[in-house]
């Protein structure tokens, strides 16, 4: 009997998409990840494994689980997999792209008017009663997003969709990314290319939406926001490690940059204790980009679905290393 093991809670009516296929499928019902060597064991008797974000999938993982041909992650990113250890195994890995670029592009827009207009502080003042009445030069004054200057560091799926909201704001988009788009496509989207150092200078907000790569990690340091503009924020919903987080605390404290807008961190689900101090214009939520009820149901369904064909002999619509069907 071909078998799934799907390793924590996923939106259980997703699980429809298994009906019919033949396939036997295990969920655990937790929303705690197993310990790894847990995780190891249990996946050992499976054919395909359905896991998130939070489990490590690598070579020793893979070693220990001959009998897995697909690895589905429940999430667009895939950093806690060794990809090129499961191509190596003959292992598919899939991910959840596309079904989540809006509500995570959302969230990064909602991030960066949070920061710009300074929301939080706003509400904590009133439910504190401390707001007695309306005067000109308010506590919670914050900057104009309406035409002011956006920096996209990466122009995927999300980046473009967030280069999509700014048009609304009249804003003007920069991007920068390894590749540099045709001029019709950047006219289309309305973006200019920027190298790094330019986008740092001329932002006056940075949204992160680039992969965890090594060539990524840490991207943002003490170097990077020295060469942001004092007035600017920055904005991340791709992954913590593509920002220094300490170095993010220090430039904010020490006012080399205005304000951020997080939604995930370098070593989640821990935040970097100074950066828990610091509430004017900062922004933190418990990575949240993708929590949307519909644009989870979506993953979770997109996840299953990939898995279940991929062990019905068939390609996957969704396939981060098709170099392991090209060998086949
Ligand atoms: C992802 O999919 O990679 C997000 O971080 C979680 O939605």
């Amino acid at each position: 009997m071909t078998r799934i093991f799907v390793s924590q809670e996923i939106v259980e009516e997703a699980l429809a998409e298994l009906d019919g296929s033949g396939i036997e499928v295990d969920v655990r019902r937790d929303h705690r990840p197993l310990p790894s060597e847990e995780l190891r064991a249990t996946a050992a008797d499976y054919d395909g494994l359905v896991c998130l974000l939070t489990d490590r999938v690598d070579a020793g993982f893979l070693a220990a689980c001959p009998r897995l041909k697909v690895v589905s992650n429940v999430a667009v990113g895939f950093d806690n997999i060794d990809v090129a250890a499961a191509t190596r195994a003959g292992v598919v890995v899939t991910n959840t792209p596309r079904v989540l670029t809006e509500a995570t592009a959302d969230l990064a827009f909602a991030l960066l008017l949070a920061a710009a207009r300074r929301i939080p502080e706003g509400d904590a003042f009133l439910r504190a009663g401390r707001y007695t009445h309306w005067r000109v030069n308010q506590e919670q004054m914050g900057v104009d997003v309406f035409g002011a200057t956006l920096g996209l560091f990466g122009l995927g799926q999300i980046g473009r969709a967030v280069a999509r909201r700014a048009r609304g704001f009249e804003m003007t988009v920069l991007y920068h990314d390894v590749v540099r788009l045709p001029p019709e496509t950047e006219a289309a989207l309305g973006v200019t290319y920027a190298s790094f150092e330019e986008l740092l200078a001329r932002s006056d907000f940075v949204s992160v939406h680039a992969p965890l790569l090594d060539s990524t990690r840490h991207r943002f340091d003490a170097h990077a926001f020295a060469r942001m503009r004092r007035s600017a924020m920055l904005i991340n919903t791709a992954r913590g490690p593509l920002v220094d987080e300490a170095a993010l605390a220090a430039a904010l404290r020490d006012g080399v940059i205005a304000g951020a807008g997080i939604d995930v961190y370098e070593g989640e689900p821990a935040v970097h204790p100074d950066l828990l101090t610091l509430q004017e214009r900062v922004v933190l939520l418990p990575h949240l980009g993708s929590a949307t009820r519909t644009t989870r149901l979506e993953m979770s369904r997109l996840a299953l679905r990939c898995a279940r064909d991929t062990l019905l002999g068939k390609r996957p619509e969704v396939v981060v290393n098709p170099e392991v069907f090209d060998r086949r």
